[in-house]
């Protein structure tokens, strides 16, 4: 078997199963789990309604390219939410199956393995970034995004023999735990460094529709470029998902948009990985792309749990409301994972500790002393779990 294998580490709910086995929550209290970044607002039902409609195309294989109603379906959303003048359909936009799979796929199909291959992750980060890395054979370089430097990526402290062998960053924006956006002179500064030493970036911006202001949508990759001359996203591709716009994580539908020519040979990539979307899958994407309404429904449940909960948490764990995404990143007062196991032992609230997220880089954990708190669940649960936490005093 592919040795690269063995170099993947634990994922961080299999750490966190362990992390509470044996423990024994009080059974008068219902369990809570925050931990799982996994949406949980009901599917609207016209998106359920197109998927059934189109259950009879199964009868025929899909193509990896996806049905062109998608593809522009997508390009045409995208074009809308980002003010671009062109998205091209036919070679700018792909349908992947959620945006997992094509983040871990386009590592693959990105690194050249004749070459050194260096890969930069944010930390705390998405473990799939690190897995897609090594598996691909390539050293993942991670950059502490932490509460110092304002949860960024801080480009300007890599040496130009840091940047040598770079072939691929991931970015999260929002930032999966932080919630952070990337501002348009963070992006400035990473093109420059991109057409300087010669790396692709892929941009993860699956909580791009969970924010809290109407009026500020977050900036993403292909905006930036845009509105930085860059209208044809040299080096830049985009992933993109509707599991969390939409509440259809079971749907896997997503897409990949960005630099024509990256796109090109990641189809051919994908026409050998094989993760085609299903006819029924494309169908019902389409109806949700080509909706807003259930988008700000669903921005304004999160936005009434965020603003009830944040201040009754932040009593006890110091946070903030973040840019955007469901997520609280609150400081402990103890270790993370001590906090966590106890929290889940004496009030049967799950949370995810920081470090479980994050390597240690420079004699550093910068998930250390954090819990991520994911606001899924439904608003009296989540009212629930922040009268726990805030009770807690261990
Ligand atoms: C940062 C980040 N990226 C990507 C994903 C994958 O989402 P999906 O594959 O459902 O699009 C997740 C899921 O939780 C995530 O947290």
């Amino acid at each position: 078997m592919n040795p690269d294998l063995a170099r993947l580490h634990p994922y961080p709910f299999e750490r966190l199963r362990q992390l509470l086995a044996g423990a024994t929550p009080p059974a008068d209290l219902a369990p809570i789990n925050l931990s799982i970044g996994e949406p949980r607002h009901p599917t609207p039902a016209f998106i359920l309604e197109a998927y059934r409609r189109a259950l009879p195309g199964i009868s025929s294989y899909p193509q990896t390219a996806g049905q062109p109603e998608l593809r522009e379906a997508i390009a045409a959303w995208a074009r809308r939410r980002y003010g671009l003048r062109q998205l091209d359909p036919g070679t700018q936009v792909l349908p992947v199956a959620g945006s997992r799979e094509a983040l871990f796929a386009f590592a693959q199909a990105a690194i050249d393995r004749t070459r050194t291959a260096r890969v930069i992750s944010p930390n705390p980060f998405y473990q799939i970034y690190e897995g897609a890395a090594l598996l691909a054979g390539a050293q993942p370089l991670y950059l502490p995004t932490t509460a110092g430097n304002g949860f960024r990526m801080e480009f300007e402290r890599l040496s130009p023999l840091d940047w040598a062998g770079v072939q691929l960053i991931y970015v999260c924006t929002p930032g999966n735990p932080t919630g952070r956006v990337m501002t348009l002179d963070e992006w400035g500064r990473l093109f420059e460094l991109a057409d300087r030493h010669g790396f692709i970036i892929a941009s993860d911006e699956c909580y791009s529709e969970i924010y809290f202001d109407e009026s500020r949508p977050p900036l993403g990759a292909l905006a930036a470029a845009a509105q930085l001359g860059r209208e044809r996203f040299e080096r830049v591709v985009m992933f993109s998902s509707l599991s969390k716009r939409s509440n259809v994580p079971g749907m896997r539908s997503g897409f990949v948009a960005g630099d024509a020519e990256l796109l090109r040979r990641f189809l051919l990539y994908r026409t050998y990985h094989g993760a085609a979307l299903s006819p029924p899958v494309q169908a019902a994407s389409v109806a949700a792309w080509n909706d807003e309404a259930h988008v700000v429904e669903n921005r304004r449940l999160y936005a009434a749990k965020f603003d009830q909960a944040t201040p009754v948490i932040a009593g006890a764990l110091p946070c903030l409301r973040p840019d955007a995404a469901f997520y609280l990143w609150a400081r402990t007062p103890m270790a993370d994972t001590e906090y966590a196991r106890r929290l889940y032992a004496e009030r049967h609230v799950t949370v995810l500790p920081g470090s479980f997220l994050s390597r240690d880089a420079d004699g550093l954990n910068p998930g250390s002393g954090f819990v991520r708190i994911a606001l899924v669940a439904t608003p009296d649960e989540v009212a629930e779990a922040a009268a726990r936490i805030a009770s807690f005093n261990p």
